[in-house]
């Protein structure tokens, strides 16, 4: 009898955001803009303002996994934020907020909002006050390049049987607020692996909006990558 071990792994973020008009993707990393395009004036106060609120993330991001920071007098107000993956040390949250808000001032700069996923962190910032907020656009749903022969077939009841364990979990977890990872021996009748799981709700979020995000984020997961 063949025995394959392997791991299989689930990576699920609430992170509540916006309607977009564009999106790119690569392995490392999602971006993307606010719907509305605002040709604002890169010498306006909400540039400034936006570069406050960039920088004042940087400063934070040595001291948490997450921030927020709002910077500007209406209606150039920037509010923006940034959230770490909770099993990410301090040094690579730091480091993963540094490259995404760096980059991220380029990204979008016909938008007054953007957003940028990295592996380790996301950051995102807005002319509007999206914290508290649950909003089921945009989401992202990626998978690994598993080739279909050498790992195991993992079955949707055990995905989703995982994943409704994690859920009241995350938004009752304390160490790290609303994060929760698992690893599972799962042992099936032709093979065997190791099935990882996390889940993660921005911490502005209440516990109720927590798992309403995270059922809207685990229905795509299904629909996406079943
Ligand atoms: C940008 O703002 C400056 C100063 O307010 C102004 O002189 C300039 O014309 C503006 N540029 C555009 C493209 O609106
Ligand atoms: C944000 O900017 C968009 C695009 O300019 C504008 O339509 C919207 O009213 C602004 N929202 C707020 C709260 O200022
Ligand atoms: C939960 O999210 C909804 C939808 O975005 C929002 O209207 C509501 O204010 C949020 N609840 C709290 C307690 O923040
Ligand atoms: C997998 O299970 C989930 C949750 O029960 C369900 O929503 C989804 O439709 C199922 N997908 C498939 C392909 O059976
Ligand atoms: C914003 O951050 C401050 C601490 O810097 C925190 O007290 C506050 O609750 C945060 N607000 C939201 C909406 O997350």
């Amino acid at each position: 009898m063949t025995r394959i071990i392997t791991h299989f792994a689930i990576v699920l973020f609430c992170f509540f955001l916006f309607s977009l008009q564009t999106i790119s993707q690569s392995a490392q990393m999602s971006s993307g803009c606010d719907q509305v395009p605002d040709n604002f004036n890169t010498s306006s106060s909400y540039q400034s303002n936006l570069e406050t609120v960039l920088s004042t993330l940087r400063d934070c991001s040595s001291h948490g996994s997450y921030a927020n920071a709002t910077a500007g007098l209406s209606p150039n107000t920037v509010y923006g934020m940034f959230l770490c993956r909770g099993d990410t040390s301090r040094a690579s949250c730091s480091k993963c907020v540094h490259s995404a808000t760096l980059s991220m001032s380029e990204t979008c700069n016909s938008h007054k909002g953007t957003f940028v996923f990295h592996n380790e962190c996301m950051v995102r910032y807005s002319n509007f006050s999206f914290f508290t907020l649950v909003e089921d656009e945009p989401v992202f749903g990626r998978f690994s390049a598993f080739s279909s022969s050498g790992y195991p077939k993992v079955s949707n009841q055990t995905i989703s049987g995982k994943i409704n364990e994690l859920i009241p979990r995350a938004s009752s977890s304390s160490s790290v607020p609303y994060f929760v990872e698992d690893q599972e021996h799962v042992t099936q009748v032709e093979s065997s692996y190791d099935l990882k799981a996390i889940v993660q709700c921005s911490p502005d979020l209440d516990p109720r909006n927590c798992t309403v995000c995270l059922r809207l984020a685990a229905q795509f997961l299904y629909d996406c990558c079943a």
